[in-house]
């Protein structure tokens, strides 16, 4: 539909996490007149929902070389060194940053800032808030200090499209807004830099630690633009989340591989550890490692889930510092003071997503990305935890500088951009998605089940494209339920091909059929451009 308002800017920031909300701050302290939107209210995304914390390396003795070499290992032979090298080198002074812009850490009784482990880090390197809500400090600050700098907001903002002017350069997005007063319906903010800090698509299964917001609107919007899109096979299934039946769908309560840090146990049914001999870390394997052997014990043993067993921290330590965890899991009826924790992978994280630059630059002039939505290279084929934080602040920072030293010019949309037809899937079809998904291309793989996803995916792409073409398309309700399942589609659709034509196992990409890593064929990406298919 054509924009009914418009409004111009220097910089639209399309979502409200730490990424976007830390790239706003930025532009606007380098006097760029910015726009933050974003699809719900802004602190709504997966940031509020972080436990462990946010690694740099920061503790007496570690050092950024460290902390690389921990982030390569867990990479499996697909992390860009270079990018790396940036996340670990300048993520101390991110975090520094971050503390001055208003998010209080937990600290040690002589004042440092306490550190813990996680899985993958041969350090405690893991900074933390509010015991294990860490997320949740972090949204607070930046929420507040984006409401103090005066920064211009729409929330329940959908962005629809990306603008671009006759050169192809970009010009801004559309977007639909609900209920937000002088920006309602469809409109356009019209800006020569565009950031999407979208966050992931964990809602592309049934069972995942992402809030319902996490649709791949990024990537859905810059597959749309054109834009290359990278490593979208690499879903980290995070091994320990609350197991609450193998029929719950949506967001699941996660438990933090902090709890591991400080010493739980992975145990079967009978009390055995079954992490012990499998790796040097045993439960603090990288999370692709431990997220298998879960999984394989669960087959072993025919059952839908394993437990963690933290009986030995005592009520104290629970509550001091795993509140949130504590209180979820009292909530569903399990008192971890006194009883192992039920627990089962669900889908976490994207570790591919847009491809960018070092500076945050996707391939379509003036289209960054940033956080989980983007493809930096510093995740590799499976992301170290507590890292996701971290980029996000880094790139952010590294983005607003590229756009402060380029000062784009404002351009005018060209006529044709932003209102082809999109095939809108019916918002019922969300649940039929996850399924499938979670079937055919969950954290066990195989040629067979992905061979089936594509097909039942393709089926309901081709019933909503002839929808579309109908002369009164049924399903074709403009409204942010039917975009978040078409974005869904059109990402699991990239995702499932993806996965299909990597054959071997590597990092959090786990093929039953070609169950080793192949170096020979396989130490590269898989980069994806749809410019013609809008849908
Ligand atoms: C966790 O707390 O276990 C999640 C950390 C992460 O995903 O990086």
């Amino acid at each position: 539909p054509a924009p009914g308002w418009a409004i111009d800017a220097d910089v639209v920031v399309v979502g409200s996490g730490v990424a976007g909300l830390t790239t706003a701050l930025r532009c606007a302290a380098a006097g760029l007149d910015t726009v933050v939107v974003t699809k719900a209210r802004l602190d709504d995304g997966s940031t509020r929902w972080a436990q462990g914390g946010i690694a740099a390396a920061l503790g007496e003795g570690d050092t950024p070389e460290q902390h690389l070499d921990d982030t390569l290992v867990a990479g499996a032979g697909l992390c860009d060194e270079e990018a790396v090298r940036t996340l670990v080198t300048e993520g101390p002074d991110a975090v520094r940053r971050l503390i001055t812009t208003g998010a209080t850490f937990d600290t040690t009784d002589s004042g440092d800032i306490a550190l813990t482990r996680e899985g993958g880090h041969h350090r405690r390197r893991i900074a933390h808030a509010g015991g294990d809500a860490t997320g949740a400090e972090i949204s607070r600050a930046l929420v507040e200090a984006v409401r103090s700098a005066a920064l211009h907001t729409i929330e329940n903002a959908l962005v629809l499209d990306l603008l671009t002017d006759a050169e192809g350069r970009t010009a801004g997005v559309s977007l639909h807004v609900m209920g937000e007063g002088q920006h309602d319906g469809v409109g356009a903010v019209r800006a020569p830099s565009v950031v999407l800090a979208t966050g992931g698509m964990g809602q592309v299964f049934s069972a995942t630690t992402n809030p319902s917001v996490s649709t791949g609107d990024g990537v859905a919007l810059a597959l749309r633009a054109g834009a290359e899109v990278s490593d979208l096979e690499f879903v980290q299934f995070h091994p320990t989340v609350l197991f609450l039946g193998a029929d719950s769908e949506g967001q699941q309560p996660l438990v933090s591989e902090a709890v591991r840090g400080e010493g739980a146990h992975l145990v079967d049914a009978t009390g055995t550890r079954f992490m012990l001999g499998q790796h040097e870390l045993a439960e603090l394997a990288p999370r692709d490692i431990v997220a298998k052997a879960i999984t394989r014990r669960m087959h072993e043993h025919g059952t839908e889930h394993m437990y963690l067993d933290a009986r030995h921290f005592g009520a104290q330590m629970w509550e001091q510092r795993f509140p949130t965890i504590l209180a979820a899991c009292r909530a569903h009826g399990i008192d971890p003071v006194t009883e192992p924790i039920p627990v089962a992978p669900a889908a976490h994280y994207a570790s591919g997503g847009i491809r960018t630059d070092l500076r945050g630059r996707t391939t379509v002039p003036g289209l960054y990305a940033c956080g989980e939505v983007a493809c930096t290279g510093v995740h590799g084929a499976n992301r170290l935890a507590s890292n996701s934080l971290l980029e996000g602040l880094v790139f952010a920072e590294r983005i607003a500088a590229d756009i402060a030293e380029t000062r784009p010019p404002r351009t005018e949309p060209a006529e044709s951009t932003g209102g082809e037809p999109v095939a809108l899937l019916a918002p019922e079809t969300r649940t039929a998605i996850q399924r499938i998904m979670t079937r055919g291309a969950g954290v066990l793989r195989s040629a067979a089940s992905l061979d089936a996803a594509a097909e039942e995916l393709e089926a309901l792409h081709r019933s909503a494209a002839a929808d579309v073409d109908a002369a009164d398309p049924k399903d074709a309700v403009p409204g942010v339920d039917a975009w978040e399942v078409t974005n869904l589609l059109l990402v699991s659709r990239v995702l499932v091909a993806a996965a299909r034509e990597r054959e071997e196992t590597r990092g959090c990409h786990w093929r039953e059929d070609r169950p080793d890593r192949d170096d020979a064929h396989w130490r590269r990406h898989l980069v994806v451009r749809i410019a013609a298919d809008r849908t």
